[in-house]
């Protein structure tokens, strides 16, 4: 039996990548996570911000800081404490530290100078490169769309360098069936579907904002599911299922909508790099009690079949069925 899978254009020797987060920033504590079982790492990310900082043309952006001029001290004093040097030797230091492969990370939100760096982490050694691209839908821009951002930003990217490149999306977009499937197409090698944004809740008692709200919740895989489960056979590259996945059954869940891979985070705060081994050994035994001795053998079966993608493509909830939904009760 193999767990194995390919995700990018990498062989992995199970689905479980660890996501980028405060686990992936040091070579120490990816060993570790290779350790517990971890099939790849996402770093980290270095902020788009960093690297313009760093090379002098943060002052040379369009008004993006204008409204916001602290945000130039800030990021300029960040950049110098914790810059792209740094990432370049956490690259290096990770690549020499473990034999799983190991991803970059940037997160960005314009298309502008930046992406010629993509040919030092491509010259750092990693294996590839993930996107976190974070355009609020707060965001009013007159001149593009936020779709038509992301496009150019990964156009950029891909002139910029061969390694295989991922983008980890939102699902704040007006058509995400037709984006998604439009932005498999540029060229890139993978698509995390969802990033988890930021969620502020608001304190009723201290009449101020809470930010308490990190980790996800096992119930927030669905939305991941679903898309993945609706978009997989249709999108140009690999698909990896991200925010919820919490155990060995959030990971066989993603598998069956036809995700190559999945990518966990919350996980690992709430339970230790040990949740790793256990989503390992656990997928091993689902596999074994089904008999199924590799991946590809059931990856995407429970997104087949014209029932199972009108329960996907089901939004509302419906009154009487076939009893699967019961009314609620009076
Ligand atoms: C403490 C923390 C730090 C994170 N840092 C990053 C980051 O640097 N870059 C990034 O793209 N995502 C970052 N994320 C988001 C995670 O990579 C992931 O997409 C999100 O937590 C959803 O997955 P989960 O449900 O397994 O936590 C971070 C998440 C947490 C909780």
């Amino acid at each position: 039996m193999s767990t194995t899978t390919s995700y990018m254009g990498l062989t992995l020797k199970n689905p479980i990548i660890v996501g980028a987060s405060t686990y992936t920033n040091s070579a120490a504590k990816i060993k570790k996570l290779e350790q517990h079982g971890a099939a790849a790492v996402v770093l980290k990310s270095l902020y788009e911000e960093q690297i313009l900082a760093d090379s002098g043309k943060l002052v040379e952006q369009d008004d993006m800081y204008f409204w916001y001029p602290e945000a130039i001290d800030v990021v300029n004093g960040f950049s110098k404490e914790d810059g792209v040097n740094e990432y370049i030797n956490l690259i290096k230091d990770a690549k020499s530290a473990v034999d799983i492969p190991v991803i970059a990370s940037i997160n960005c939100r314009t298309p502008k100078e930046w992406p010629a760096f993509a040919q030092k982490i491509e010259s750092a050694g990693a294996d590839g490169l993930e996107l976190n691209i974070y355009i609020s839908p707060a965001d009013i821009d007159a001149g593009r769309s936020v779709e038509e951002t992301y496009l150019a930003i990964v156009k950029e990217v891909r002139a910029n360098t061969k390694l295989p490149v991922a983008v980890k999306i939102g699902y704040y977009f007006s058509d995400v069936a037709r984006f998604v499937t439009q932005l498999s197409s540029t060229g890139i090698e993978g698509l995390v579907l969802f990033n988890r944004y930021f969620r502020p809740d608001i304190d009723i008692e201290a009449l101020r904002l809470a930010n308490d709200n990190i980790f996800s919740a096992p119930q927030e895989i669905t939305l991941s599911l679903r898309w993945v489960a609706l978009l997989a056979d249709k999108v140009e590259c690999d698909l990896v299922g991200a925010t919820g996945v919490h155990d060995y059954a959030g990971v066989v869940k993603e598998l069956l909508a036809g995700a190559r891979a999945v990518q966990v985070v919350s996980a690992l705060y709430k339970s230790g790099p040990q949740a790793i081994e256990k989503m390992v050994s656990g997928l091993e035994t689902w596999m074994q009690k089904h008999n199924y001795d590799s991946i590809d053998a059931f990856r995407g079966m429970v997104a087949k079949g014209p029932e199972n993608t009108a329960a996907f493509e089901r939004v509302q909830f419906m009154r009487r069925t076939t009893g699967q939904y019961q009314e609620a009760p009076r």
